[in-house]
């Protein structure tokens, strides 16, 4: 049952206490047509997490979807998940957590050196495309905002127990929303943004990609979200999927 959020924000917002999953109630909302919206909860009973994975939901989170229908073709799609990575960056720093991205869109406090960062958010995009165009794309983004960590998987952290004290939620979500829209409405300026945010760029890196480990510098990301990294005997290489991981230098 959705109840008023009261946010000023650029879209429509239909909040929860409590759902099944903000990505599940987008997608309902995607069939009947819907669009420029987002899916709120504080809570969520059947979380997705990426690679079929569930995504533990306790109360006190910002559970959060997207709906949007970009006029761009399927390819264009990782490019507003960086985005969203972007908007949860900035308004975890805006609230005094020093957050940072690690490629493509993991957002974590205290990223550098092996196994360093501890997770924040996560970020599953769901996508429906149509001949070459998107159809409709959800970005489902779950924050660990005022959630005590033993309530959390294992080298996660939260907005809560960074600061030491709760967030405003209805703050940071109206936050996040502004930036996204900020953003989505300018393709071309998430790139730069997203630098700007970025903890893996400069970094030695190690990505596990479908086709082989690369190691390497991070140098650069490439439209629409490609990470490019030069590999110790000179070559660049770039990767469009995989897990990263910072090591030392
Ligand atoms: C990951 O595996 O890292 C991505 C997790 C994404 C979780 C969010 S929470 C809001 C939205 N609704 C879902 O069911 N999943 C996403």
């Amino acid at each position: 049952d959705a109840i008023e959020f009261g946010l000023d924000a650029p879209v429509e917002v239909e909040y929860h206490d409590s759902i099944g999953s903000t990505n599940e109630r987008a997608r309902e909302l995607a069939d009947e047509g819907r669009t420029d919206l987002a899916v709120v909860a504080d809570e969520q009973t059947a979380g997705r997490g990426r690679l079929d994975r569930g995504w533990s939901g306790p109360s006190g989170g910002i559970y959060c979807s997207l709906l949007i229908r970009p006029d761009a073709p399927p390819a264009h799609a990782p490019v507003y998940t960086l985005a969203a990575a972007v908007a949860v960056t900035t308004a975890a720093r805006e609230g005094g957590v020093d957050a940072s991205i690690k490629w493509p869109n993991d957002v974590l406090v205290g990223e550098s050196g092996e196994r360093g960062g501890k997770k924040l958010c996560g970020i599953l995009t769901e996508m429906e495309g149509e001949a070459d165009r998107v159809k409709w794309l959800i970005v489902g983004i779950g924050i660990n905002a005022n959630v005590d960590t033993d309530m959390l998987p294992e080298g996660a952290t939260s907005l809560q127990a960074e600061r030491g004290e709760p967030f405003d939620r209805r703050r940071f979500t109206q936050r996040l929303l502004e930036t996204f829209d900020g953003l989505r409405s300018d393709p071309d300026s998430i790139l730069d943004a997203w630098r700007e945010h970025a903890a893996t760029i400069g970094q030695r890196v190690r990505v596990d990609t479908p086709g082989g480990e690369i190691v390497g510098e991070a140098v650069d990301v490439e439209f629409p979200g490609a990470l490019i990294v030069e590999t110790d005997d000179g070559e660049r290489r770039r990767v469009t999927a995989g897990d990263c991981e910072h090591l030392r230098p």
